[in-house]
């Protein structure tokens, strides 16, 4: 079914030296299969006219015509006062409403959640239409009733993957609260830094959760994240606890008297009780979405109800393929971006059956995932590079065990290599499903980059073309345009507002404007959108049939299996410790996870060390998580630094990797550079720790790493 042809032009292709660096090489192009344009979404090539850069903004009135707003809004974008864009001004809705109401009307009885439980021998439990209604209706009683919240608060949401997860989020879009969801397997501190940072007042969680086989002790995070808040200046009155096993316990940690509260204690008071969806502006913020960057605090991404809302509508319809009657599953975790966006407001909006699964992917065994997909009949399966990796390395051929079939699958969270995405296509796809391949960010809302996928053909390990409504370009470090389809390597930035792009960061406007404007400003006093590309701080190359391939952060964060680590972070968690006087992390290829962290630390003058490499790896566990535990922690006399005493991360990056480590004749101290590398290489070698030998795309990424000369 599958056509294949080389790339168009891809022989007149100017050979240059960034192009020779990354070691471009054009990948077969493959073809949506006609049984899926037969029912794709969007299937008429007129929808790229509908969408061309003379329909801007206005095309995205078609996005916004797929939500029901109680007031039509006026003006589609206003510029007046940029960057801070404001989308569908003077319109009104609520997001609950769109993701509920609407649909009970239409399909109560559809399953609107499907709730996987990690062990197998536990129920599924679906949660329809009508089902979801009563249990937003009740918890939103409950959050402004029992917990006093109203439109406009900010509320910390720390919970795992469980159906509540959900319910809660569209209980607070309900009264326009604002929530603040943190990646469950976040640290209590990294939670507390967030509830202090968005100020709520309010904490809710879960006893615990299972993980591998293992029934998490979840709750003993609240108690250090509401400790950590208050360090920061943000009392918690109330922490609201569900528990995983209705009516018992799970934790060991004791419930603080007048400030913990079991959820199933309080909701029977809510039982039945309605409460009127809050109409509100579009402009108004739906939720906060912490991410890292390149100084130390992570950054709270604003995102608004109506150009949000319905930039993943529109995303989710012509990019996913999603219809109601679908069975949808993304893999991912709703305390991510790609969870809010795409399990729950996209999912939803659109009236279809989103899939909420507990645990990893590979629990019991690698056939999991494509039993849950033979049992629900998923026909749209959604993940990461690092899932696909680790389910091809535990089980490459299990999918053919299973009597599943997708019409559809995405890619989301790092580039992804040819070789891993042709698995993904034959073995888990069996060659009769499309691929898109998303590049996005928690900034963003929605997909920048990708494949229309029943109209544009996919190739491997490139994201693809501008989405709908999305011009970008490639600039270099001077702001000069990369020449279009050049496959030179610079800073890819897309060149208009989009209704997705978040408002701003939480508290912090100037770190906004600075960290995603500034650089490519044309005018600081413009009022043309035109004069502010947003900078997304990820490299990329354009090949001549106009498709992306995404290289990587340009920035100092560390991209471990799909989940941003920023460099200062790790690196201030590490000087908590004692004995530690300068700490610098720097990524390592890692066949799974893509990147992992190693940690160089240097130790204050006289001290005897006693176990710091485990107390730094500690301490990162306990400040971020045990996402960011890193692989390895070398202890160095002094780092590598220039005259102006800047740790060249790049030299100890190439250390790590065995690859080059450049020039350092500019260093102030070139003869500890050797010492470091004869360490860390041989205790590398003889525990059989080498990485494979790098591709030239990832060899340049290392040698580019932290570049302060
Ligand atoms: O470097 C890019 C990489 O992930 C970063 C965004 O991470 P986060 O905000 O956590 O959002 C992840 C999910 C949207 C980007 O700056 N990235 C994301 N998607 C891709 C990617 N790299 C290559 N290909 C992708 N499809």
């Amino acid at each position: 079914m599958t056509t294949e042809s080389q790339v168009p032009g891809a022989d007149e292709l100017q050979v240059s030296e960034a192009q020779i660096a990354v070691h471009w090489k054009e990948e077969q192009l493959y073809y949506p299969p006609p049984k899926f344009i037969g029912q794709a979404n969007a299937a008429d090539p007129a929808i790229r006219e509908r969408f061309s850069e003379d329909k801007f903004p206005e095309c995205f009135k078609e996005y916004a015509d797929l939500l029901t707003w109680d007031q039509y809004w006026h003006t589609t974008l206003d510029t007046s006062n940029p960057p801070f864009w404001r989308w569908f001004v003077g319109g009104k809705l609520n997001a609950s409403y769109n993701c509920v109401d609407r649909h009970v009307r239409t399909r109560p009885n559809q399953a609107a959640l499907v709730f996987v439980p990690e062990p197998e021998d536990q129920e599924t439990v679906v949660v329809t239409y009508r089902e979801l209604y009563r249990r937003v209706n009740e918890t939103a009683a409950m959050l402004r009733d029992f917990c006093g919240l109203k439109a406009g608060d900010r509320v910390t949401l720390h919970m795992p993957m469980v159906p509540e997860l959900p319910v809660l989020m569209l209980a607070c879009a309900r009264l326009g609260v604002i929530h603040s969801q943190v990646f469950a397997g976040f640290s209590g501190a990294a939670c507390g830094g967030r509830i202090a940072d968005s100020q709520s007042r309010v904490l809710i969680t879960m006893d615990g959760y299972y993980r591998n086989g293992d029934l998490l002790d979840h709750k003993v995070k609240a108690d250090e994240a509401v400790e950590r808040a208050k360090q920061e200046g943000q009392e918690v009155d109330k922490v609201l606890v569900y528990r995983r096993h209705s009516g018992q316990y799970s934790s060991k940690t004791p419930m603080v008297q007048g400030r913990d509260v079991f959820v199933d204690e309080v909701m029977p008071d809510y039982r039945g009780k309605l409460v009127d969806p809050v109409s509100l502006p579009a402009e108004a913020p739906l939720f906060i979405m912490y991410s890292s960057g390149t100084t130390g605090r992570p950054k709270g991404c604003q995102h608004s109800i109506g150009g949000y809302l319905a930039y993943v509508t529109g995303t989710s319809k012509y990019y996913q393929d999603i219809h109601p009657e679908d069975t949808y599953w993304c893999a991912a975790d709703i305390g991510w971006i790609t969870g809010h966006s795409y399990i729950v407001y996209g999912p939803l909006s659109l009236g279809t059956t989103s899939v909420v699964y507990e645990g990893v992917p590979t629990y019991p065994d690698p056939g999991r995932p494509w039993r849950i997909a033979e049992r629900l009949g998923v026909n749209i399966f959604h993940t990461a590079p690092t899932t696909i990796r680790m389910l091809r390395k535990v089980g490459p051929t299990e999918p053919k065990k299973y009597d599943y079939h997708f019409k559809h699958m995405t890619t989301v969270g790092e580039p992804i290599e040819p070789d891993v995405w042709r698995w993904y296509y034959e073995v888990v796809g069996k060659g009769e499903a499309v691929i898109v391949d998303t590049w996005w960010q928690t900034e963003n809302g929605g997909f920048l980059c990708s494949t229309l996928p029943g109209l544009e053909p996919m190739k491997p390990g490139s994201a693809g073309p501008g989405v709908l409504g999305i011009y970008p370009v490639i600039y270099d470090e001077n702001g000069e345009e990369v020449p279009k389809g050049s496959g030179r390597a610079g800073n890819i930035c897309i060149r208009n507002p989009w209704p997705g792009i978040f408002q701003t960061i939480w508290g912090d406007p100037d770190r906004f404007v600075k960290t995603y404007y500034e650089k490519y400003n044309k005018d600081p006093k413009s009022t043309d959108w035109r004069d502010w590309p947003y900078f997304s701080n990820d490299g990329a190359t354009q090949a001549p049939d106009g498709y992306y391939r995404i290289l990587g952060r340009v920035d100092d964060v560390i991209n471990v299996a799909g989940h941003r680590l920023g460099t200062k972070e790790l690196e201030s968690a590490s000087v908590l410790v004692e004995e530690v006087a300068e700490a610098a992390a720097v990524p390592v290829v890692d066949e799974l996870r893509g990147r992992a962290v190693e940690m160089y630390i240097s130790l204050k003058p006289g001290v005897t060390a006693t176990n710091v490499e485990e107390k730094v790896a500690k301490v990162i566990e306990t400040e971020i998580g045990k996402v960011a535990r890193p692989k390895n922690v070398w202890i160095v006399p002094d780092m590598p630094k220039t005259r102006s005493g800047k740790i060249m991360r790049r030299v100890i990056a190439g250390i790590s990797n065995f690859t080059d480590v450049g020039d350092i004749t500019t260093l102030a101290n070139p003869e500890v550079v050797e010492e470091i590398r004869s360490h860390v290489q041989s205790v590398k070698e003889a525990r059989g720790d080498v990485p494979k030998t790098l591709t030239e795309k990832e060899a340049e990424e290392i040698k580019a790493f932290g570049q302060v000369d």
